[in-house]
């Protein structure tokens, strides 16, 4: 079997503050292959964010990866030094972000930051930079792209500036992209361009993607493999029509349940998930779900494992195998 362009291998993030250490993601395990559109769904707050930051060397000064292996071209991503990641990060491995404005730097030109990546990591000459940026800009549908480069930032519309984010992430042509909520604080007729043009470049460039969101009826558009995060943990994972068709986790049941349009959708009683993730996840030794669920047993307070059901597809619930046949009674 190929070898996957990223394998995070029992990866913990932690946070300090005054109130003690908090570990935020439990084991996190997830891989991604050449050409490959992994999704990586979830409630806000369940540890989307923190696993790729983490990944990328990216977390806040109170963060900080308490065990965990990032193999990313033969190299662990999170023990490598921090020159060595430095020329990896924008180069073979971007991230995009839901705020294009905080991440771009208002006192530089879009073209000029363009420029600057391209000089850093590619050795180009100014003009060739320059040239290259344009070239990047009509790329990501940036109607005349001349002019653009030489806007600041704030001059641009939310959707121009996550094209412009876009190009700075591709100018490299990175062997994978973090995409992190690209079109949350969009309005929802560019966040369907947004959308169309993120498949239009993995569909023309091939290259393996992340696409984290908390939106499942985006997945079902987007992805190839689906792993569902809850709490610090993945609970669910599987191909994108095995995980529609047969959703088995009850949280992921739930999700789909609430999802606006997606038909085949089981189990109606779950539509509106009642509660909300525990404020606490990291103490919850058992499902961190059980507060939740409507399939509560005694043995779900034990911790779970997350077995594969059946090819590919992996669970971690105790009943869910139980669940699933006697639906099928
Ligand atoms: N800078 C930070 N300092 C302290 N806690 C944080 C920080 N960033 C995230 N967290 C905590 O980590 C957990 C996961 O957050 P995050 O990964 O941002 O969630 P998601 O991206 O799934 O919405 C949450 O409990 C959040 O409060
Ligand atoms: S382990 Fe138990 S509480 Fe958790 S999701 Fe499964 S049935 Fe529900
Ligand atoms: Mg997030």
């Amino acid at each position: 079997m190929e070898e996957p362009v990223l394998e995070v291998k029992n990866l913990r993030v932690g946070f300090r503050s005054d109130f003690g250490e908090r570990i935020v993601t439990d084991d996190v395990c997830f891989h991604i292959n050449k050409g490959e559109m992994l999704g990586i769904v979830g409630e806000s707050g369940c540890g989307k964010s923190v696993s790729c930051l983490a990944v990328m060397g990216l977390l806040t000064a109170n963060g900080y990866v308490k065990q965990g292996q990032a193999l990313f071209d033969g190299k662990d991503l999170l023990s490598i030094p921090e020159k060595e990641l430095d020329r990896i990060r924008g180069k073979d491995l971007s991230m995009i972000f839901q705020d294009a404005l905080a991440s771009l730097n208002p006192a530089f030109t879009v073209g000029n930051q363009i420029t600057e990546v391209l000089r850093k990591h590619l050795h180009m000459t100014k003009k060739e930079a320059e040239k290259r940026a344009v070239v990047l800009l009509h790329q990501v549908g940036i109607p005349d792209p001349v002019s653009a480069s030489r806007r600041y930032p704030n001059e641009l519309s939310g959707g121009m500036r996550q094209r412009v984010m876009i190009a700075m992430a591709l100018s490299c042509s990175p062997k994978l992209l973090i995409a992190d909520e690209p079109t949350t604080a969009l309005d929802v007729t560019i966040q369907a361009q947004i959308m169309q043009l993120i498949q239009k470049i993995r569909d023309d460039l091939h290259m393996s993607m992340i696409l984290i969101t908390h939106d499942i009826g985006l997945m079902a558009q987007m992805a190839d493999r689906v792993m569902v995060m809850y709490a610090g943990q993945f609970i669910e994972e599987a191909d994108v029509f095995e995980l529609f068709r047969n959703p088995l986790h009850p949280y992921t049941r739930a999700l789909l349940a609430a999802a606006p349009g997606i038909d085949d959708a089981k189990d109606r009683k779950l539509a509106s998930i009642r509660g909300t993730v525990p404020e606490t996840y990291w103490d919850i030794t058992g499902c961190r779900f059980c507060g939740r669920c409507p399939y509560a047993q005694e043995a779900c307070r034990e911790k779970q494992e997350m077995p594969e059901l059946s090819a590919g597809h992996y669970v971690r619930c105790c009943r869910a195998g139980e669940l699933a046949k006697k639906e099928q009674k």
